[in-house]
């Protein structure tokens, strides 16, 4: 077996508020194995974005994070701030949801593809990387890239913006490219341009990818793996293609359902499933089991937290349906 790329044993992400503590990630395990391909999934508010930027050390610094153990290749405590400082636009890069957080305005697009690879090639020309900067462009389908080189960013539309910062992620050969919502805030045609892209890249660059969607189809088309989060916690993991066909964990289930059922639900007119009740407030978390409150399956066992049960070949499932009574 391989060692993993990634590991972090229980992590924990929490905000001091108001209302007390939002205790936002609990007792999270994330393993990345090198060059592979995993999707984080969960409706809005599970803690996505937080475990992401956990990652790339940009939580804000009222943050409070603790992890039994976060190691990244050659890095023992890679969540402390330096090493995540370090690893961050280096080892691991990333493509957020709107392109314009990773472009500055007044650069053009040749002087952010230039600046990107710096750290990397300390004492290269800038003729060279310039080429190589161009090259890339190319690579990721935008085309006439020795003239768009010269433009700046409000001169691209969406999905070519986010083509520029995926092109800015792959010229630092990261280990580990994560992508946060990527295709979010692009119309349907660009985002299918956008995923194929994704997709091609994977075969050609060794990078493991973590990818963030609200959304098992994006998942399923570029990923492996897929973690299922709910309220901070992953309730469900293991090969996309198994969870679809079988998930275990009745909120993966709902989840999927809500997924499959629109389409049907146009051609019969009937309403769009919804998932019953709303997430936990992080700040006042049930004892139990955090998805109990919304699910079907709820018994007297679930006031108490769920053990995670491994099933083999890569699967699990946070749920004591899966425990025989
Ligand atoms: N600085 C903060 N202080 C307190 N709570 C926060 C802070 N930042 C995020 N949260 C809370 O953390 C929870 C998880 O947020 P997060 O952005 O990680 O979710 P997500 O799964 O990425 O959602 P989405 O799909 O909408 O992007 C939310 O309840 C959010 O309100
Ligand atoms: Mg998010």
């Amino acid at each position: 077996m391989t060692s993993p790329l990634l590991s972090i044993r229980n992590l924990n992400v929490a905000y001091p508020t108001r209302g007390g503590i939002a205790r936002i990630l609990t007792g999270v395990d994330l393993a990345i194995e090198p060059g592979a391909s995993v999707g984080l999934v969960g409706e809005s508010g599970s803690g996505k974005s937080t475990l992401a930027l956990a990652l790339l050390g940009l939580l804000p610094g009222d943050a409070d994070i603790h992890a039994d153990s976060a190691v990244f290749d050659d890095f023992p405590d890679a969540l402390s701030p330096e090493n995540a400082r370090r690893l961050r636009g280096g080892d691991i890069a990333m493509v957020f949801q709107d392109p314009m957080t990773a472009l500055n305005p007044l650069f053009t697009i040749g002087t952010h593809l230039v600046d990107i690879q710096r750290r990397k090639f300390p004492k290269a020309r800038r003729a060279e990387l310039w080429a190589r900067g161009e090259r890339m462009l190319a690579r990721v389908g935008v085309s006439d890239a020795g003239q768009r080189m010269r433009r700046y960013p409000h001169e691209f539309s969406g999905g070519m913006r986010q083509r520029v910062v995926i092109a800015m992620a792959l010229l630092v050969k990261p280990k580990l490219l994560i992508a946060d919502e990527p295709t979010t805030a692009l119309d349907a045609t660009i985002e299918a341009q956008v995923v194929d892209i994704l997709h091609d890249l994977r075969s050609e660059f060794s990078a493991a990818l973590l990818v963030v969607s609200h959304s098992f189809g994006l998942i399923a088309e570029l990923c492996d793996t897929v973690i299922v989060m709910y309220a901070g916690t992953i309730v469900e993991t293991g090969p996309v293609a198994d969870v679809l066909r079988d998930p275990r964990h009745p909120y993966a289930k709902a989840l999927l359902a809500c997924e499959i059922e629109p389409l049907s639900a146009i051609e019969s007119a009937e309403p769009l499933v919804t998932i019953p009740g709303t997430v936990p407030d992080p700040a006042n978390r049930p004892d139990g089991c955090v998805f109990a409150e919304r699910c079907p399956s709820r018994h007297d066992r679930c006031v108490v937290p769920p053990p995670f049960v491994s099933q083999g070949a890569g699967r699990g499932f946070s749920c004591w349906l899966g425990v025989s009574p």
